[in-house]
């Protein structure tokens, strides 16, 4: 599964995106190190709190499903029709990919599309992460 597969499989999950509130529509697809992939969309609530990013839904599937070593995520998120850039997870979205991730070699894949898309690593989105290695567990 290369990036532009990956982004591919973003685009999917956005089509079941739930966002009548804000009409900002995301997918995203997480890659695992046996190769499966979990799409996720966006969730929003008339009560706005309870509002879900793509990108956690697709880890919190994921986990669900009893993974737990991932790669890489891909996501593409914009309003319908305008080019609104590169979608880049937010901070709690980061927070829990770094909970599972290798900050250092999980690749956050970014993209309009499969053509203009840009690659960093967790560890560059969220340099100084508190994680597991904090806590005495
Ligand atoms: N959103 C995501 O799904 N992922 C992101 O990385 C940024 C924001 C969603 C949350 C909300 O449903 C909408 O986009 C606007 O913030």
């Amino acid at each position: 599964m290369d990036d532009r597969e990956l982004l591919r499989e973003a685009e999917k999950a956005r089509e079941s995106s739930y966002a009548p509130y804000s009409n900002y529509h995301v997918g995203a697809a997480l890659l695992t190190a046996s190769g499966k992939v979990y799409r996720g969309c966006n969730i929003e609530n008339a009560a706005y709190t309870p509002s879900n990013c793509a990108e956690r839904t697709a880890v919190f599937k994921a986990v669900s499903e009893g993974e737990r070593d991932f790669k890489a995520i891909a996501v593409i998120g914009g309003y319908d029709g305008e080019d609104t850039g590169c979608a880049y997870p937010c901070g709690v979205c980061r927070q829990v990919l770094y909970e599972f991730a290798d900050a250092g070699n999980f690749r956050v894949i970014t993209g309009r599309g499969e053509d203009d898309y840009s690659v960093h690593t967790l560890k560059e989105l969220l340099p100084f992460g508190f994680g597991t290695k904090n806590l005495k567990i």
